[in-house]
């Protein structure tokens, strides 16, 4: 079969805004046509060859379950030898970042597909394996970086069994975050992923909307499992309005049956919470949480305050940490991904119980990688950064 790829055309990209907090409703009355120019304005790094085989007071939604996925005309098009990708062969800032115009397109290996990638996401880890945080277990160097992906797939490994080219995929597409993530990610046209990491992506997310969720919603389900969360149990999620916290709050009501939810943010942040079903929103610039008398059976530490977060849990309960030293009874985890999670959520995010939260800020296109990747560091993001459209 011949390769194709399928180019999302963004004169035709449609997305849509809601405003928060008042409500999440499932309507989109108010609709953005992006438009977008690609320029290539730095040095590229070696090429790589053959891979292995303060503000807003108002917060808004591009999540919402009328978007239609079909609304991003396709164009076929031949799977070509190189591509375009960010890439970085020394550890450091946002300056190490460069665009490189001839990479080559990855070879699919037997259980992996070849995604033509429409929209990525950030993640705080990929700043911090940038940085070399991670240079230990890291993949070797020059790297792609990208976690999280959206695409279409253009190209089947002979053992696949659960995709087809064409179909619209989304994805964590590294199944260790910091052991030996892919040196490909999703940063760059095209990507390979092993199909267990993938889910069919909701069908009324549009691509941006999908890129935000993998490695955030799946940490929140694992880090909620870990702690045996059930029904009728109370939960404190710290850091309510990044990427994953928002996630916790929305799975633990929707999907664990939470009796009782708080989480923190600062004073911009409070209506959001609200409105993704938090019962009492903290603003930690203004009191301690865990002065509080209610205590909680889980809290959820999604900002580094493990010393904290076990004064405020209940006798026996749970405390995830998921950065920064832990206390006991703490304990940290790092997220395995698995595309089995996502297929498990896709009916919540289907009907809207669950929805991705895009920073306002974004989606950023392609050539402003390095400008989205400073947002993200100032660890001021609401949501997810998103990185779309990708030419
Ligand atoms: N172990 C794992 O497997 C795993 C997986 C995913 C993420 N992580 C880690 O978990 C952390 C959170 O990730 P993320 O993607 O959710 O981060 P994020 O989206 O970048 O977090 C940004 C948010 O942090 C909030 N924030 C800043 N200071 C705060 C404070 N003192 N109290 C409460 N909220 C505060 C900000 O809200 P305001 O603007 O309102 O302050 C902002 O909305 C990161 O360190 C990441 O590396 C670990």
């Amino acid at each position: 079969m011949q390769n194709m790829s399928l180019c999302a055309s963004p004169s035709t990209t449609t997305s849509h805004l809601t405003s928060l907090p008042s409500s999440l409703p499932s309507t989109s009355p108010l609709s953005l046509r992006f438009s977008f120019t690609f320029r290539e304005n730095r040095t590229p790094v070696r090429s790589l060859k053959a891979p292995f085989s303060a503000r807003p007071a108002r917060v808004l939604v591009k999540a919402q379950a009328t978007a239609p996925a079909s609304s991003e005309a396709v164009k076929l098009t031949p799977v070509p030898s190189q591509m375009k990708a960010w890439v970085y062969g020394e550890y450091g800032g946002v300056d190490v970042l460069k665009l490189d115009s001839n990479v080559a397109v990855p070879d699919v290996k037997e259980d992996q597909v070849l995604v033509k990638v429409a929209a990525a996401a950030l993640n705080p880890v990929d700043g911090k394996r940038r940085q070399g945080k991670f240079k230990a277990t890291d993949s070797p160097l020059p790297t792609v970086p990208g976690y999280d992906v959206a695409g279409v797939v253009v190209k089947v490994g002979s053992e696949v069994k659960d995709f087809k080219v064409g179909d619209e995929v989304y994805g964590d597409l590294s199944e260790k975050a910091l052991e030996g993530p892919k040196q490909f990610g999703s940063l760059a046209e095209y990507t390979a992923v092993e199909e267990k990491l993938l889910a069919l992506k909701p069908k009324n997310l549009d691509f941006a909307q999908a890129a935000a969720l993998p490695l955030a919603i799946e940490t929140a389900h694992e880090g909620l499992e870990r702690t045996a969360f059930s029904p009728g149990k109370s939960i404190l999620v710290l850091n309510g309005s990044g990427g994953v916290g928002s996630l916790v709050i929305q799975l633990a009501k929707q999907v664990f049956g939470a009796s009782r939810v708080a989480a923190t943010s600062s004073t911009r942040n409070l209506d959001l919470l609200k409105s993704l079903g938090a019962d009492l929103a903290i603003d930690y610039t203004k009191e301690n949480f865990e002065d509080l008398s209610e205590k909680f059976d889980v809290v959820f530490d999604a900002i580094g305050q493990c010393d904290r977060a076990v004064k405020a849990v209940k006798e026996g309960g749970s405390v995830v940490a998921l950065t920064g030293a832990v206390t006991p009874p703490g304990f940290r985890f790092v997220v395995t991904s698995n595309g089995a999670v996502l297929r498990k959520l896709n009916p919540y995010l289907e009907s809207g119980k669950v929805k991705p939260i895009v920073d306002p800020k974004g989606p950023f296109p392609f050539d402003q990688l390095a400008e989205a990747f400073s947002y993200l560091e100032t660890n001021r993001a609401t949501g997810k950064v998103v990185i779309h459209p990708i030419p």
